[in-house]
């Protein structure tokens, strides 16, 4: 337990709500929470499922009803070839992912981790022991992973590749040929496993197109692990259901995994999950032209903000801003040297809760999850900017 740390980005969760609590006028850009609820038809399966009750314990891999959504929604997405085999459902994607890394990693395996990295995924590693390399990706790289980087870092030692896409927290998205110039460099280091973290894939704007190591190479499929959640997509982060797609060995693991932990999915959580993977598709689709509107709200408000730059993203529902013009600076009495100050004195004058960059490896920055009202976000954003203008 001395290496395990709470998640940073729920402690200003927390902090935000708390205020609130006290009668503060709060917008938090804190949490990284859809902000909209699944269709009637997936409530309407959950009470269907509640009146059906078996009364059983359920599948360690996930019900075949479940895992048959999982692959149609699979093969929606381009990916054909898997089968039952080669899945297993876990509670969200964070449980799958530690299992992912209990399965892969022994303590001292070397983890390649590209920062700015989403929290869970170096402390899941940090828990197990690994030998975490951190692949220091800044904002003069657009936040992403380069194959001479992936080359320079990958030794006989190396076990994982964890790659994020689009990515938490700096919504980048990785282009065609980025993605094929890293299958290049693995396809040379057969011992490198690759846990491919895609949960916002129907998140990405800009009609870029989600590019996949399983399509640029599809002999990588031995090793790589598809990650995949309601959690974004459907507006179902509470519901707790992710899933793998792996090699059916890696599957087996995690299924042995789950017998021994959660047993399985309740019933009533995978009558949703079927009905929102099996049901009207649209709901995701308009979700990320708001999403993308919002980008842009965020991104004018930022161009008005000298000192300030912020490579423009692409996909999930984060920005992901350089700040560090403002340390050094002072707002009112208080003094700002860093991103943790930057975020505590934001919150304190203005009422606005984000994220300090150092909980993703990026100290210079901090994220913004502006999944908020259009007028929370207009307001929010009004009063960043204003904070900005007064640093003296
Ligand atoms: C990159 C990334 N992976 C995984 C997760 C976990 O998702 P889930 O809600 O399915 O556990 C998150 C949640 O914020 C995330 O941002």
């Amino acid at each position: 337990m001395s290496r395990a740390v709470p998640s940073a980005i729920m402690a200003v969760a927390e902090k935000a709500k708390a205020l609130k609590a006290q009668g503060r006028d709060i917008i938090s850009f804190s949490i990284g929470v859809p902000n909209f609820l699944p269709g009637e038809h997936v409530y309407a399966a959950a009470h269907q499922a509640l009146d059906r009750d078996s009364g059983n314990y359920g599948s360690n891999r996930g019900p075949d009803g479940l895992l048959d959504a999982f692959l149609a929604h699979f093969k929606r997405n381009g990916f054909d070839g898997f089968e039952r085999k080669n899945l297993c459902v876990g509670v969200g994607a964070k449980h799958v992912i530690f299992n992912v890394m209990y399965a892969i990693l022994e303590e001292g395996d070397e983890l390649i981790l590209p920062a700015p990295y989403w929290t869970s995924h170096i402390d899941i590693a940090r828990i197990l022991g690994a030998d975490i390399k951190v692949a220091y990706c800044g904002s003069e790289q657009d936040y992403k992973l380069t194959a001479a980087q992936l080359e320079s870092l990958i030794s006989p030692r190396t076990k994982l590749l964890v790659l994020n896409n689009p990515g938490n927290p700096t919504g980048m998205v990785y282009t065609e040929a980025e993605i094929r110039a890293l299958g290049d460099v693995l396809s040379k280091h057969p011992h490198v496993w690759i846990l491919s973290d895609d949960i916002y894939n129907q998140m990405i704007f800009d009609g870029l197109g989600w590019h996949h190591l399983l399509k640029t190479h599809p002999h990588l499929r031995d090793r790589v692990i598809l990650l995949d959640s309601l959690s974004k997509t459907y507006g179902m982060p509470g519901w707790r259901v992710g899933v793998a797609a792996a090699p059916v060995e890696l599957a087996q693991a995690l299924v042995t995994l789950n017998s021994n932990h959660i047993t399985n999915l309740p019933e009533v959580v995978c009558a949703a999950a079927i009905a929102a993977l099996t049901g009207p598709q649209d709901i995701p689709q308009k979700m990320a032209g708001e999403f993308m509107a919002k980008r842009d709200e965020v991104m004018a408000t930022f161009a008005r903000i000298q000192g300030l730059s912020c490579p423009r993203p692409q996909g999930a529902f984060y920005a992901f801003p350089d700040v560090s013009f403002a340390f050094g600076k002072r707002h009112g009495a208080a003094s700002i040297t860093d991103d943790v100050d930057f975020c505590n004195v934001l919150l304190d004058a203005k009422g606005v809760a984000c994220v300090p960059g150092s909980a993703f490896g990026e100290p210079k920055a901090l994220r913004i999850s502006y999944t908020c009202k259009a007028q929370e976000l207009t307001e929010g954003l009004k009063r960043f900017e204003e904070f900005c203008s007064e640093l003296h």
